[in-house]
């Protein structure tokens, strides 16, 4: 009997590929999805015919209560969200509405609906924020500096208080950054691939950016929702730190990325431009995945050089016919 699993955040970077991992492991795949206007499943073209299709928001309680009751998966992803940090200043009651409650209505289903169901919540380093600890690990304390963050730790401990409240197989992930080809462009590293693929097809002259001092333990969103599958196969429920160990700065991003393309050095290029700055920063992240490792047996494959060589090339590939053309 193949297992059903239910993803939220689908047409999301880590939903395409989650739905792409679960799919190769024979799992019925269905993916909640919001109504828009305008298609988004770009990001899942190549396997929209294997995935089945409900229409639910994570601000509205009923919709996901009927979608558990009608799916009965045997797991839950939890993955949508607002993600993008700097929104969550402009929009903090939203970014509440959907990344801290929306875990509790997600739950709340779950309850309702059959308490054995196994949930997997996507909680953040974000969480650790101004860091009390090098590296991070999963006894670290939380000191979260923007909202997003603050609504991660409550949907973070949410999760564990289902779990030891109801005894469900509810877990926290708690995954450092992670990147692809696939990754929103608002997010700096898909920002810096596909302005130096601009820079080096001629459509742009600069790339403008914020802090490049910042520091992010930076891994492959491929690597990474091996992870969140893996959680959800243990005999116990509990939480993982997942990351790379390894932290690099943004300008270092900027400096490996540029040399990828062939461009050289990256100051003729880059602009700093304080409208990219936030209120708060989050200076240095960079986890300690040991657990992960020693319980999971997981480690990721992709190195940071790997990872942005290869997303820089994605973005000249993608873009090089529009210039032919
Ligand atoms: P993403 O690309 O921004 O995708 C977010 C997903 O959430 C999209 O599918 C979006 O749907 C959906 N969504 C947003 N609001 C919703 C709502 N009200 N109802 C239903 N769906 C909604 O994010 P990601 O990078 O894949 O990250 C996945 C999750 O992991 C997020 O919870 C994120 O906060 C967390 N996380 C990410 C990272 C990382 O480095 N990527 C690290 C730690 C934790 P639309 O397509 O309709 O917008
Ligand atoms: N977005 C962006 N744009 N960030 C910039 C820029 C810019 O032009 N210039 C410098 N940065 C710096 C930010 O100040 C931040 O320190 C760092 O680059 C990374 O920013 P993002 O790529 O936007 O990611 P994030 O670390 O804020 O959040 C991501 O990772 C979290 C996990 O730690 C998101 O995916 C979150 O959803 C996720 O939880």
């Amino acid at each position: 009997m193949s297992k059903t699993a239910l993803i939220t955040g689908i047409t999301g970077q880590d939903g395409s590929y989650l739905a792409e991992l679960l799919l190769g492991e024979g799992y019925r795949v269905v993916g909640m999805t919001r109504r828009t206007s305008t298609d988004v499943h770009e990001r899942i073209q190549h396997i929209v015919d294997d995935i089945e299709f409900v229409s639910g928001d994570l601000l509205d309680q009923t919709s996901i209560t009927t979608i558990v009751d009608n799916v009965r998966p045997d797991e839950v992803y939890n993955l949508a969200a607002q993600s993008f940090v700097p929104t969550s200043w402009s929009q903090p009651v939203l970014t509440g509405e959907f990344t801290a409650l929306g875990v509790t209505r997600v739950l709340e289903a779950i309850r309702a609906v059959d308490p054995k169901i196994k949930f997997y919540q996507a909680s953040s380093s974000e969480m650790f924020g101004k860091v009390v600890e090098v590296p991070q690990r999963e006894t670290t304390s939380f000191y979260p500096r923007s909202p997003y963050g603050v609504a991660k730790v409550y949907g973070h401990w949410i999760t564990v208080n289902y779990r030891e409240s109801y005894d469900m197989f509810a877990v926290s992930g708690i995954l450092f950054n992670h990147e692809s080809e696939r990754r929103g462009k608002e997010f700096v590293t898909r920002k810096i691939t596909d302005g130096v693929a601009r820079i080096k097809l001629g459509l742009e002259r600069e790339l403008r950016l914020g802090n490049l001092e910042a520091q992010r333990d930076w891994g492959f969103a491929g690597d990474y929702v091996r992870a969140m599958w893996l959680m959800l196969q243990q005999n116990e429920p509990d939480d993982y730190v997942i990351a790379t160990g390894r932290t690099h700065s943004v300008r270092e991003f900027v400096r490996i990325a540029f040399e990828a393309a062939g461009l050289g050095a990256y100051e003729p290029y880059v602009v700093q431009d304080p409208r990219f700055m936030r209120p708060a920063e989050v200076d240095l992240l960079v986890g300690d995945p040991s657990k992960a490792k020693r319980v999971l047996g997981w480690e990721p494959e992709v190195s940071f050089e790997q990872l942005v060589e290869m997303m820089v090339r994605a973005d000249i590939d993608r873009l090089a016919p529009q210039v032919r053309a």
